[in-house]
């Protein structure tokens, strides 16, 4: 076990009192504050998964307003959490997050249990989540390690492995700093200080509490952690999206994509079949329907494994295409479950109706 310096620990504690942000999911910090609900607890922390606080903001307003309750959210129509989601990307967060809503609902009577390993059971809850959930609304004494928690422990202990094989050392000095009578407050604590002035490229260490005990910082050598694996590039996918256009009143065809792969349950423009290990057509060749197709331009979007480029099609087309899919008036778009991506695609196509961005 590390050398637990408590003085860390207070003053990270004593920080957050005064610094730490004010957050929609939040209660104010201290050993006195009433317990948080632990439904909006788990539902802040599923959508920060891979995803910033500034980006979370709106989403998460509008899931409570329009699901108050875990119960509330178990009996939701799919589409409507799908189309609510659509823009934060991950989706298939969405769909495991309805999935333990109902299990919340279904298995434990509609409270979430209230422990980690209890927690971790639960269908899109893994090592992280269940953490953060027991600290934060249960108040149980356990490491929480996510991206901002990784930078500051190994610069404040210069920890020299790499990742992501240091993450076991990382959380044994969590470990011994977590105080017992406010494991949350510490967890959010060491998240915030690395999200505000623990920063990736250029840490404030001038006004950070805790630099003076900061190893990295004492070598002069705080960007250098954590040390990151050699990885590999990004491969480059690459497919075509076709947008067919409704002549008389401009709708956009659109289906839905299978349920599972990536982007599931996500409505598109038909698509070539594209996917993390292959390429898909780039010309008009697997075009929905004949027309007169016209090449537009092409989007970009980064997958966690891959970049994607898809070349895009446009053409005014009458018949209903063959197969499953249903026409997109101008005025139904925004509330459409598309990811950015195919958003992104829309707006090539057809860059006058308003269609806010992902
Ligand atoms: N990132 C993930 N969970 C967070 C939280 N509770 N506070 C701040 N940043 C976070």
């Amino acid at each position: 076990m590390p050398h637990a310096d408590p003085s860390i620990t207070v003053t990270l504690l004593d920080w957050y009192g005064r610094h730490g942000r004010a957050l929609p999911w939040r209660m104010p910090p201290g050993a006195d504050a009433p317990p948080p609900d632990p439904y909006r607890v788990w539902l802040s922390e599923i959508m920060l998964q891979q995803t910033t606080v500034a980006a979370v903001k709106p989403y998460y307003e509008r899931f409570v307003n329009a699901w108050p309750t875990v119960a509330d959210l178990a009996a939701a129509e799919p589409a409507a959490v799908m189309s609510a989601w659509a823009g934060l990307g991950y989706y298939a967060r969405a769909r495991n997050m309805l999935a333990c809503a109902k299990a919340v609902v279904g298995e434990h009577g509609g409270r979430f249990p209230p422990n980690a390993a209890m927690l971790r059971e639960l269908p899109g809850i893994g090592d992280y989540t269940s953490a953060a959930v027991a600290a934060i609304a249960f108040g149980e004494a356990v490491a929480v390690v996510d991206g901002n928690v990784e930078r500051v422990v190994t610069r404040l202990f210069a920890i020299e492995a790499p990742l992501p094989g240091a993450r076991a050392s990382i959380r044994r000095h969590v470990v011994a700093l977590v105080p017992p009578d406010r494991p949350g407050d510490f967890a959010q604590a060491t998240m915030d200080l690395g999200a505000t002035i623990c920063t990736p490229k250029s840490p404030a260490c001038v006004i950070c509490p805790v630099a003076a005990p900061c190893a990295a910082r004492a070598e002069g050598r705080q960007t250098l952690f954590p040390v990151k694996p050699q990885r590999a590039r990004k491969p480059l996918r690459r497919g075509a999206a076709f947008v067919a256009l409704r002549p008389h009143d401009g709708a956009i065809w659109l289906r839905r994509r299978p349920e599972g792969g990536l982007l599931g349950g996500m409505s598109e423009p038909p698509t070539t079949g594209w996917s993390a290990r292959a390429d898909g057509a780039v010309d008009a060749s697997e075009a929905p329907v004949a027309a007169a197709w016209a090449s537009i331009g092409s989007v970009s979007h980064g997958f966690t494994h891959f970049d994607l480029e898809l070349t895009v099609w446009r053409a005014e087309v009458a018949a209903d295409p063959p197969g499953e899919g249903w026409w997109s008036p101008p005025a139904a778009l925004a509330h459409e479950a598309l990811p950015t991506l195919m958003r992104k695609v829309v707006r090539l196509a057809r860059p006058e109706p308003a269609l806010a961005s992902g």
